[in-house]
């Protein structure tokens, strides 16, 4: 298996190994949705929508995007590939938002493949219902205030290319169960404050 497990310090991390396809803006819609993806559409907006409703500072300038019930349709931060799939990237690095992870409801993206919400000030701990995200790829957690310990549901998540969780205060240690992830090439944490 090839992954590293680094405990240092200022490390900048590059990630050479993945050819992850740049965040752009929501892709345009060229089809109409039919009613079964409309019904799948509505649960991702409700679930995004709890989430931010849950979060200290909304950032309302930020995120003032997310309204209505087509989270595909020009919602900052949410990449659809291919809108029969719904929401497949979550990107809110570096959106200055404060809060948890609590109030995701990660069973409502089922076909979820990035999650960075790197650099901003996410603080609790890391759900152990993040392990619904069965088909995730990319989880970037690094520069926050995550605590705790790392769930050993971080074993279901099978698809798992890369894993960051540098510069924030988790903490004990690694779980076995991380051997499962047998796909993942990059994985790098430290503890907080280095
Ligand atoms: C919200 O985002 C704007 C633009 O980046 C930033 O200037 C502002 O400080 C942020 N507000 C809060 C409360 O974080
Ligand atoms: C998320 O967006 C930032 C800023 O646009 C970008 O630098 C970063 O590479 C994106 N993350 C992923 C996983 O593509
Ligand atoms: C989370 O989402 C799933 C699937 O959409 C749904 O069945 C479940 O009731 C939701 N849970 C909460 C707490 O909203
Ligand atoms: C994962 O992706 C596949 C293919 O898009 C899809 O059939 C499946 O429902 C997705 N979700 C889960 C939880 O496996
Ligand atoms: C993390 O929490 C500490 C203590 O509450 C605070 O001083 C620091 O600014 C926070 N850092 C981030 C990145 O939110
Ligand atoms: C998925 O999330 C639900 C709560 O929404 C939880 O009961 C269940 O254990 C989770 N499954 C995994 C594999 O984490
Ligand atoms: C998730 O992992 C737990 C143990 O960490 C295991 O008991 C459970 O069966 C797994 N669930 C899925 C859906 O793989
Ligand atoms: C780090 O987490 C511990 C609990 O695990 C907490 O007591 C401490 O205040 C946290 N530090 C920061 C800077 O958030």
């Amino acid at each position: 298996m090839a992954f590293r497990v680094l405990f240092c310090s200022h490390v900048v991390l590059s990630i050479s190994l993945l050819h992850f396809a740049t965040f752009a803006s929501s892709t345009t819609p060229s089809v109409a949705a039919t009613a079964e993806e409309g019904k799948a559409f509505y649960k991702e907006a409700e679930a995004l929508l709890n989430w931010k409703a849950s979060l200290d500072n909304q950032n309302k300038s930020l995120l003032s995007s997310w309204v209505g019930d087509r989270p595909c349709i020009n919602w900052v931060g949410i990449t659809c590939d291919d809108l029969e799939l719904g929401v497949t990237r979550l990107n809110l690095s570096s959106f200055a938002l404060k809060g948890t992870l609590y109030n995701l409801n990660f069973s409502s993206f089922p076909n979820l493949l990035t999650i960075d919400l790197s650099k901003n000030s996410f603080y609790g701990t890391i759900p152990y219902s993040i392990g619904n995200l069965s088909n995730l790829t990319h989880l970037d957690l690094a520069d926050n205030n995550l605590s705790g310990t790392i769930t050993p549901r971080i074993g279901n998540l099978s698809k798992l290319l890369l894993l960051h969780l540098s510069r924030n205060n988790i903490s004990g240690r690694i779980p076995p169960e991380i051997r499962q992830l047998t796909s993942l090439q990059n994985f790098f944490w430290a503890i907080y404050p280095f």
